[in-house]
């Protein structure tokens, strides 16, 4: 049996995000510059892609940049822009074909011009599409999200728009950049290291999370099946007892 047979289609993760680690280390170990890891993780981040939607995958979401990756040299801050608004150029006609739709999150602002420009056209150009939604977290730090979103709560509460006693975790959750969103079900870390680092922090409370030592450029489909097998073995019970879930 293939290891696409055996994933369950039934059981797919509703919302797979995927923190996309290791671009540096295997240039490194190739001799080859940062900048040409990352070109090869666009080329796994494509593969990625087009795998999850023909699985069947709804929401996958991918940490491209992080609000701390602000703080890189200038020089790979750049290639990372310039990669990015490449990929959206040349990727269009594979988001159509696939029928998936873009959409990003993050402080969109402080991207260069030219990047919002790229994103928010193809944004725009694929909003009809339903087959998947692939979520771009760009310039994104998940306690910039939640500092914003209890801004404009207060603000709300302020104005006498909603009262402190209505604010629930629904309401939080309608505050996020991930309002459109269902929680994570299924978050894959590579490269080996066992860290968060600031994504998704509250939409990941009952994840699953999956590490794999495999660098982010060496990550193909058969890796992304590997995760959702396991991700299919565990009892999910979110707080409840074994019992209770059979
Ligand atoms: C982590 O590797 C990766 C990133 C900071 C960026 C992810 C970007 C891509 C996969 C390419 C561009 C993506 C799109 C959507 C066009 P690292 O540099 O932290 O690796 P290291 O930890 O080994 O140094």
């Amino acid at each position: 049996m293939t290891l696409e047979d055996q994933i369950n289609k039934s059981n797919l993760p509703r919302h797979l995000a995927i923190i996309m680690d290791g671009n540096g280390r295997w240039a490194k170990q190739k001799g080859l510059l940062r900048a040409l890891g990352h070109e090869s993780g666009t080329k796994a981040v494509r593969e990625t892609v087009e795998s999850c939607a023909k699985l069947g995958i709804q929401n996958l979401t991918l940490y491209a940049f992080s609000t701390e990756n602000w703080n890189r040299p200038k020089l790979e801050v750049d290639t990372l822009m310039n990669l990015l608004i490449k990929s959206l150029k040349d990727e269009l006609k594979t988001l159509q074909k696939n029928e998936i739709k873009l959409n990003s999150i993050g402080n969109l602002s402080l991207l260069p011009k030219s990047a919002q420009n790229e994103l928010l056209e193809v944004i725009n150009k694929t909003k009809e599409n339903n087959r998947m939604t692939l979520t771009l977290a760009l310039s994104y730090g998940s306690r910039e999200e939640l500092v914003s979103a209890i801004k404009v709560i207060s603000d709300k509460v302020k104005n006498n728009i909603i009262s402190s006693e209505t604010i629930d975790e629904t309401i939080i959750n309608q505050h996020l950049y991930t309002h459109n969103l269902p929680d994570v079900d299924l978050l894959i870390r590579t490269s080996g290291e066992h860290r968060i680092s600031n994504f998704l922090l509250w939409q990941i409370a009952y994840a699953e999370l999956y590490f794999t030592d495999v660098l982010w450029p060496d990550f193909r489909e058969e890796n992304l099946y590997e995760a959702i097998i396991s991700y299919q073995k565990r009892e999910r019970r979110f707080g409840k007892t074994s019992e209770q879930i059979k």
